[in-house]
């Protein structure tokens, strides 16, 4: 099969980025340095910025006055491909199934990321001029909560000022249906820590006398939610406003999402905050999750001990006007309040990102729906999504420009999880979006 561009998102995808992970280092690195000459290539002035993380790409055409300045982001990092065992294809090596590439990173963020750069070079190909001035932004720790990006925007405003930012990282309600995101998520993490005796203990001879670490820890996790789902962190709900009645109907009008989530998620049944439906409660409701908890004898049968700690990690998602460094306090007040003074707590700080909202029907946010009419054709839909890009608050707060997404994720992506896969057509599509969408701003 011939599709322009599909090879170089091939060799992309070969770069094991785990932003997280320090012995990819190296990779993250060079997967950055590859796409830095790749935009030169194209024709664009690229630069890899160092921070005391991984770099930080910025690329430009020649900027010229009195035209708009589109500021495109995206990440080269990947989540962790772990376990590795429920891959069926291997997780680095990209692989066509059905019209599918499955590949860490295939959809989140590499695909769509590279469908923009295809556009782009399309573009260039045959006028050998952008109908705006571009900035390109693509970091390497957006799966990490972009810890470096946020001072670099504060400190190189001049260099990123846009009138506009567009992102393909969120997802499409339904293979071939243009999808605009008017809202993200938040979010805010935190590790709790759970101390008892010094060592560990066998727990027959000491079973009874001292607290449990582990028990304690169950103790944190159940205290987070009564029995329906709500939380139960004194606060937390404090600064949430209702949903709009407008996008609780347009979204009703989506139809019941309930069952494609019991189909993709496989869940018996589904749970969450009475009074929602499943998605207000995915997109637009603020839950606390646990992400993992540990501790104690994790190995083959059984060990009579008590483990002397065990930790819970814990995120937030978070609505507009939640404070995420509030919420962590709120958070470690009431976690600290669940324990007896038998054993000690100790809770780390994770990284953090506010929500975003904007109006969908402002003049960029109608210039988006255009150009995702164009690509797709029928309806679009009009969506907030749960999960969280940190840095897009920030680009409000730091440079005053709202955030178009396109996304081009589908459903059944299963983005951060085994077999994550990316459809060629959405890739072919999403290099189609960036054409009509540069258009659209011109
Ligand atoms: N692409 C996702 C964000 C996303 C996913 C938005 C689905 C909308 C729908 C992004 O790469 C991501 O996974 N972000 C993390 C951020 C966190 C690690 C700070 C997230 O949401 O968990
Ligand atoms: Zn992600």
């Amino acid at each position: 099969m011939n599709v322009p561009g599909l090879d170089h998102l091939l060799t992309l995808l070969r770069f094991p980025s785990v932003s997280t992970d320090s012995r990819h280092d190296g990779d993250t690195r060079a997967c950055a340095e590859w796409l830095r000459a790749h935009l030169t290539g194209l024709g664009l002035q690229a630069e890899l910025h160092e921070t005391p993380g991984h770099p930080i790409l910025v690329a430009k055409n020649a900027h010229r006055p009195g035209r708009r300045t589109v500021l495109l982001y995206g990440h080269y990092d990947v989540q962790p491909a772990e376990p590795l065992n429920e891959w069926r294809t291997p997780a680095f090596e990209p692989t066509i199934q059905e019209g599918r590439i499955f590949c860490r990173g295939a959809t989140d963020n590499k695909g769509q990321l590279m469908a923009h750069v295809q556009g782009l070079s399309e573009t260039l190909a045959a006028q050998a001029e952008l109908p705006v001035n571009l900035t390109i932004l693509f970091e390497g720790e957006e799966e990490i909560g972009s810890p470096n990006l946020k001072p670099f925007l504060e400190a190189h405003r001049d260099l990123l000022a846009c009138d506009v930012v567009a992102i393909s990282d969120t997802g499409m309600v339904a293979e071939g249906v243009g999808t605009f995101t008017y809202g993200l998520r938040g979010i805010a993490c935190l590790e709790a820590i759970v101390r008892g005796p010094t060592i560990d203990l066998h727990s027959g001879i000491f079973g009874g006398a001292v607290a449990n670490p582990c028990t304690m820890v169950g103790r944190l996790a159940a205290s987070l939610h009564d029995a329906e789902g709500r939380v139960l962190i004194p606060g937390f709900y404090e600064a949430v406003k209702p949903l709009a009645e407008w996008e609780r109907k347009a979204w009703a009008e989506l139809g019941d999402g309930a069952d494609e989530t019991l189909e993709l998620t496989g869940a018996p049944q589904l749970f969450g905050e009475p009074g929602y439906t499943e998605r207000e409660r995915r997109w637009a409701r603020p839950t606390a999750e646990v992400n993992g908890i540990g501790g104690g004898y994790q190995g083959e049968g059984s060990k009579t001990v008590i483990g002397k700690e065990a930790f819970l990690k814990l995120s937030f998602r978070l609505v507009p006007d939640q404070d995420p460094d509030q919420i962590l306090d709120l958070a470690a007040a009431y976690l600290e309040k669940q324990l007896p003074p038998a054993v000690r707590l100790e809770i780390r700080k994770g990284h953090t990102g506010s929500a975003y909202l904007m109006d969908p029907h402002s003049d960029l946010g109608r210039a988006a729906q255009r150009a995702l009419e164009k690509t797709f054709g029928g309806q679009v839909a009009l969506i907030r999504e749960g999960g969280s890009i940190p840095i897009v608050q920030a680009f409000k707060e730091a440079l005053g420009a709202d955030t178009l997404l396109l996304g081009l994720a589908l459903p059944d992506c299963q983005a951060h999880a085994p077999n994550e896969n990316f459809p060629i057509a959405n890739f072919i599509a999403g290099a189609r979006l960036n054409q009509v969408l540069l258009e659209e701003l011109r």
